[in-house]
């Protein structure tokens, strides 16, 4: 059921003609006991299908990255990016589900627009995670950065506002590199150019210390453009329907459960593995090439798989 369907303004955001310029419109999305989501109707997305903001983010993001046990032995601050701050969903359940822990977390949301969450505000009814957070929120969305403490956790939370086609780097990711990213700017099929290997790479280049990354995604052609970027990836949590996600690292030993043989087997049947690279953005088998650099990298090495596809 879909209610309270509102415009809020102009966004610049749009790709391959699934959206032309014009008025972008949320509404709140019923998704049964109780539970409510924003979706945004012009890309035809559900922020959090199913099983609803807490469940997602602590399935496909915390639990896969296992932040708490990280966060419980932070020497520093423990930094995060959240791409696609939304509605906040994923990053203020972040904060809830850790708040029993001592430790600083170094927030940095990332977003082209503030128009979801500034429609989630005004819905809070609906979205319990946002109680509690107003005044927060008020300065965050206003001044574009807040330090507070909930629980134990002390917090610094920054936004970067941009088109992140434009690139990860606006702000400088030296001076914050993060220990996790909660990767959610929509999907493969709506913004291809956020999940092909170019913006993989660069993002992959912007993590110059150990890391995770996470995301809903479990598609073989992303799973390949992470693996091709320099990653190591491994299977997420199960949510909804999905009965796997997908996590990446920069080092192997921070995935419990890293693809292997049988993955590389569907990949080489895969009508949709080859990464995307450029405009026209288009589904297709994996190239010889790509299957070639693929095999060598060091997560199939063990493997000693051939390198001719065909
Ligand atoms: C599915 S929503 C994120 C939901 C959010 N993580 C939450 O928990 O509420 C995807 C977000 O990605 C943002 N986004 C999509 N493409 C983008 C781009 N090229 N640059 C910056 N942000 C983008 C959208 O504006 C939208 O807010």
């Amino acid at each position: 059921m879909t209610i309270n369907v509102e415009s809020v303004g102009i966004s610049s955001a749009c790709s391959q003609g699934v959206c032309s310029k014009g008025p972008e419109l949320f509404s709140i999305v019923s998704l049964g006991e109780e539970l409510h989501s924003v979706r945004s109707e012009r890309y035809g997305e559900t922020f959090h299908p199913k099983v609803g903001p807490q469940v997602e983010a602590r399935c496909v993001y915390f639990q896969p990255m296992q932040i708490m046990q990280r966060l419980e032995t932070a020497q520093d601050p423990f930094c995060v990016w959240d791409i696609g701050l939304g509605s906040a969903g994923n990053i203020l359940n972040l904060i809830r589900e850790h708040r029993h822990i001592r430790a600083h977390l170094d927030l940095h949301s990332f977003d082209m627009t503030l128009e979801p969450l500034l429609f989630a505000i005004r819905h809070v009814g609906k979205l319990p995670y946002l109680e509690g957070f107003e005044s927060i929120l008020e300065v965050f969305t206003r001044q574009g950065q807040v330090t507070f403490t909930h629980g134990k956790l002390s917090i610094q939370w920054h936004l970067h506002l941009g088109d992140l086609r434009d690139g990860f780097d606006g702000p400088s990711s030296k001076s914050m590199p993060p220990d996790a990213v909660m990767y959610d700017p929509y999907s493969p099929l709506k913004n291809p150019e956020l999940w092909s290997l170019p913006a993989f790479s660069r993002l992959r280049r912007s993590l110059v210390s150990a890391a995770t990354l996470a995301t809903y995604s479990r598609s073989t052609s992303v799973r390949v453009a992470l693996l091709l970027a320099g990653f190591f990836v491994g299977q997420g949590g199960a949510v909804g329907e999905k009965e796997e996600t997908t996590v990446a690292a920069t080092q192997d030993g921070l995935i419990d459960f890293l693809l292997d043989e049988q993955w590389l087997a569907k990949v080489r049947k895969s009508t949709n593995a080859e990464p995307m690279t450029d405009k026209p953005y288009q589904r297709g088998r994996i190239k010889s090439d790509t299957w070639k650099k693929l095999v060598q990298h060091p997560q199939f090495v063990p493997y000693s798989l051939d390198a001719a596809l065909y």
